[in-house]
């Protein structure tokens, strides 16, 4: 029987994908045979991302820099990549940054810099990756937007959820660009997912606790529990979903 979630020979590229969450994606698409590209700023930390999935799943791994806010950047990404692999066949924007500012306090220099990686940088990435994918007429992308694409929250989130709402409706209105070269774009929004980045959030178990129950399915999320939804949307399986964001959220944006 053919499987529908199978990636062998598909060439993935994870932005952001030594950050918290692209670690987990990079490690599950590996894991169902996708050739991965590593990419973010951070050399260092890329490459030893990519050596150590590739050590783990057995399968081709490479890493490159890039800084989404610069379209020369992407390019030399592109190249990189169709140099190394042939081709790009699914473009994960795992990058990100979350700044908590009141906005009666926001510095407009950070909201700038929040939107030019969030929102910008998704934009640049799609454009450049998303040629690609029209020259090959087939694709896959995937953008992380978040529960609070549509869900509010005070204390400081305006910005950041201004810049995820803004992923939703770009991913919506792209899927309808890209349809006629048989691209899918869907987005996947997470509720808090633990990471070494956001661990801080529930050192005290009071609030441990009121996070926790918060959540329907009465726990938080780990990176892990992203890759399903992932691996569905990168491969044949989702080939007639196109335009959704997919909350990963233990039920948290339907109460
Ligand atoms: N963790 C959560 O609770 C959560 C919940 C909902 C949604 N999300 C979303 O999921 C995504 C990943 O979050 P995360 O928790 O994994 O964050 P993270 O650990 O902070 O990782 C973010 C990644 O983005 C990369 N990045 C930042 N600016 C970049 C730039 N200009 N160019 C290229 N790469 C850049 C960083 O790498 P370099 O510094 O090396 O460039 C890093 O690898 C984000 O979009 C976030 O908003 C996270």
């Amino acid at each position: 029987m053919m499987d529908m979630f199978d990636l062998k020979g598909k060439v993935a590229v994870v932005i952001g994908g030594a950050g918290g969450i692209g670690v987990g994606l990079v490690k599950g698409l590996s894991q169902y045979g996708a050739k991965v590209v590593v990419a973010s700023r951070n050399q260092e930390a890329i490459e030893k991302v990519a050596a150590a999935v590739e050590k783990e799943t057995g399968n081709d791994t490479f890493s490159h820099t890039v800084d989404v806010t610069s379209e020369d950047s992407m390019g030399k990404l592109k190249d990189a990549v169709v140099e190394k692999f042939g081709t790009c066949d699914i473009l994960v924007n795992a990058m990100g940054l979350n700044l908590k500012r009141l906005v009666i306090e926001f510095p407009v220099d950070e909201w700038d810099t929040m939107f030019d990686i969030n929102v910008k940088g998704t934009m640049i990435a799609c454009k450049v990756f998303g040629n690609v994918m029209k020259e090959n007429r087939s694709g896959k992308i995937i953008n992380l937007s978040s529960v609070r694409e549509i869900r509010s929250m005070p204390g400081g989130d305006a910005g950041y959820a201004a810049t995820k709402a803004a992923v939703g409706m770009y991913t919506k209105t792209l899927a309808l660009e890209m349809a006629e070269y048989n691209v899918n774009v869907n987005a996947i929004g997470p509720a808090l997912i633990i990471t070494p980045g956001t661990i801080h959030v529930i050192e005290d178990p009071v609030i441990a606790k009121k996070m926790k129950d918060m959540i329907p399915l009465g726990r938080l999320g780990y990176p892990e529990d992203l890759v399903g939804a992932c691996i569905f949307l990168s491969s044949k399986a989702s080939d007639f979903v196109s335009g959704q964001t997919y909350f990963l959220d233990g039920g948290l944006t339907v109460k």
